[in-house]
């Protein structure tokens, strides 16, 4: 394929060295999942998510991962605001395993807690109904007891897009660049997490887009693409940049933001979603392309990526006279003051290697309540991240804005409105955020960091109607 650029070596780990894999080739499309139904508004399928063998250097050497219906990523979930979904789920793994929602506004008992496994061999339905208002950028991965980061390393996860027939932006041409971690040993097989995994988060030789290694986008002078990027790595804080092009945030974990902000890089967190418009500009002599900087997360952390690290090419593509854009996406409305407020404290305790990551002074365990909650009242949380590493927040169930955060200490409003279900909180800052959860119901709150997750950075909060 034709290489702009010279693409870069696989990234340093502690993870074994490794050829690189096959580079270049046409960002893939993901597949879509596709409807069983033709009944309007409502959306019926099936997952099964079961081993996979591929060969990644396209030669004998083979490679198993765990797949959704034999796809990696898994495939998208294109639904609409509204839409009655049905997907009857099957378990073909050697362990047991749910389906998480991740972001959306399902109800706690077809969200895949922990408490609700699907054993081993086993099948179960999840039902949900979408209401007005939450089209945004999902996913969808599993979140089984202790098990989680595994699950989703082997290569569990998957797009959801909940659109609306109110979409400002449907006349762009759309790029979806689901962004995952593959870290393999020396045997060329997905490598188990070692210590320094267990401790930092794991980071892999290969960040792939859509499942393939230093892909191509196609851009064209000028033109308007909408890109939907999905953060689904175990532990990796992105700061995307594209050099040459423009850079317009227009969307958060949660939907449309009021006004497209311009952006020079965007910070994405594990777990996070962000909407763009990228307009091509293409300049004599800037050829990078879409590129991850260097971002220090916390003080102690090691190793640190120390040169921009190229993720995807853009391959020059004619010119195209540029669409327009709206000037406003949607209103947001800032949620009132709230009717309860709470702290949450995230801690590490290096010395108790059974409870390294902790919320609130505690480890995770799944038959206890941390708390309870109303439905319907407004909470505000201050998150603190009383840390030597930054965790990224993910809260279930709802979306959140949030108000503010201190930045060396000192507290910064936010300078605008979004929707989000995952805060970076960084090593020693604290963040401000309200919410309400709308449906009754166990809601997990936790590290997006999968290992930290795991090891028990994780608590949970029952909301009762009144
Ligand atoms: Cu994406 Cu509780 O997780
Ligand atoms: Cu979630
Ligand atoms: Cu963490």
């Amino acid at each position: 394929a034709a290489m702009g650029h010279a693409m870069s070596a696989p990234g340093a780990t502690s993870a074994a060295a490794l050829p690189p894999l096959p580079a270049g080739e046409h960002l893939p499309a993901l597949p879509r999942l596709s409807n069983e139904t033709l009944d309007a508004g409502r959306f019926q399928a099936s997952l099964v998510a079961a081993p996979l063998v591929t060969a990644l250097w396209g030669d004998a050497r083979q490679t198993t991962f765990w797949a959704y219906n034999g796809s990696l990523p898994g495939p998208l979930i294109e639904l609409w605001e509204g839409d009655s979904v049905d997907i009857a789920f099957a378990n073909q793994l050697p362990q047991p395993t749910t389906i998480h929602w991740h972001g959306m506004p399902v109800p706690p008992e077809q969200d895949g807690n922990p408490q609700a496994p699907v054993a081993s061999g086993a099948q179960r339905q999840y039902r949900f109904t979408l209401p007005a208002g939450c089209a945004g950028s999902y996913w969808y991965h599993p979140h089984p007891h202790g098990h989680t980061a595994e699950q989703a390393f082997r290569g569990l996860a998957g797009a959801v897009i909940v659109r609306s027939k109110a979409d400002p932006l449907r006349h762009l041409p759309e790029q979806h660049l689901l962004l995952s971690d593959l870290k393999l040993d020396a045997d060329g097989q997905v490598a188990a997490n070692d210590m320094a995994d267990l401790h930092d988060g794991r980071e892999g030789q290969y960040v792939l887009i859509n499942g393939a290694w230093q892909p191509m986008i196609p851009l064209a002078q000028g033109e308007r693409q909408r890109w939907r990027i999905w953060n689904a790595t175990s532990s990796r804080i992105f700061k995307l940049a594209l050099p040459a092009h423009d850079m317009l945030l227009v969307g958060s974990d949660g939907g449309l933001l009021e006004q497209g902000q311009p952006i020079d890089s965007l910070l994405l967190p594990p777990g996070a979603r962000a909407e763009l418009v990228v307009t091509g500009r293409f300049r004599d002599g800037v050829t990078a392309g879409l590129i991850s900087q260097p971002y220090r997360r916390g003080k102690m952390m090691h190793p640190e990526q120390e040169r921009d690290e190229v993720l995807a090419g853009i391959m020059p593509h004619g010119m195209r006279p540029t669409q327009a854009l709206p000037a406003r996406l949607r209103p947001l409305a800032p949620l009132a003051e709230p009717g309860f407020r709470r702290r949450i404290v995230l801690s590490e305790n290096m010395a108790d290697p059974k409870a390294m990551f902790l919320i609130n002074g505690r480890s995770y365990d799944m038959n206890r309540i941390d708390g309870t909650g109303k439905v319907g009242r407004i909470e505000e949380w201050e998150v603190q991240g009383n840390a030597h590493m930054d965790h990224p927040f993910h809260l279930h169930g709802t979306q959140f804005q949030v108000l503010a955060r201190t930045v060396d200490g000192v507290w910064e409003d936010e300078p605008f409105l979004a929707w989000r279900d995952v805060v970076n909180v960084a090593a020693n800052e604290s963040v401000r955020l309200r919410f309400v959860q709308q449906q009754p119901g166990l809601r997990m709150f936790h590290c997006h960091i999968l290992e930290h997750e795991d090891q028990g950075m994780m608590a949970q909060i029952d909301f009762l109607t009144e």
